[in-house]
């Protein structure tokens, strides 16, 4: 697996991440309650227009990637099949996504502080985890993964500095 295929694997994930920031609002996923400690369970920040949005476009992206790859667009990804894996990485996505904005809460960190660890990385662990199932064998190598882990972070990092300047977030991380 080389690094444009390990990029074309993980898309829907990206796509299933940032796609809450432009579409989500409104009813926050906890329904705006506490848990046991007295803070949000998971805060205003998750809602379930993000949570559908995210899945949404995320299971697209999956769609357009089967689309192209059997027009042979995308030729030389092994065994990848992308419409139920762009479910599944959308999927865990956002349920990453929610648990780590779980954890946080826990931390008594509110909603919209920056966990340097927790808000770039929770989303992908999840979404390899859903993905293992529909990954093509021999992706899990450890030097796809470390070029996940890193690009992700990057990327992360770099795209919400973005979106701030752009005006979609308040914050730059
Ligand atoms: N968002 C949403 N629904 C989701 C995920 C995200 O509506 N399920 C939107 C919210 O407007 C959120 C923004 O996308 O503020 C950015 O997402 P994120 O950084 O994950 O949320 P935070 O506001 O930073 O909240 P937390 O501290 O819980 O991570
Ligand atoms: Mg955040």
């Amino acid at each position: 697996m080389n690094l444009v295929q390990a990029l074309l694997f993980i898309l829907p994930a990206y796509i299933a991440n940032a796609t809450p920031v432009i579409f989500g609002g409104g009813m926050p996923v906890d329904f705006r309650r506490k848990f046991k400690d007295g803070e949000r369970i998971l805060g205003d920040g998750k809602t379930w227009r993000g949570l559908l949005a995210g899945l949404c476009f995320g299971s697209l992206t999956g769609l357009v990637e089967a689309q192209l790859y059997s027009s042979a667009m995308l030729q030389g990804v092994p065994g990848m099949n992308f419409l139920p894996l762009g479910f599944a990485l959308s999927l865990g996505t956002m349920l990453g996504d929610l648990t780590g904005s779980f954890i946080k809460r826990r931390m008594r960190i509110k909603r919209g502080h920056p966990s340097l660890i927790l808000d770039q990385l929770s989303f992908l662990l999840f979404a390899l985890l859903f993905s293992v199932p529909f990954a093509p064998s021999g992706f899990f190598a450890l030097d796809s993964l470390v070029f996940l882990v890193v690009l992700t972070y990057l990327l992360h990092v770099l795209t919400n500095i973005f979106a701030n300047r752009l005006g979609l977030k308040k914050v730059p991380w």
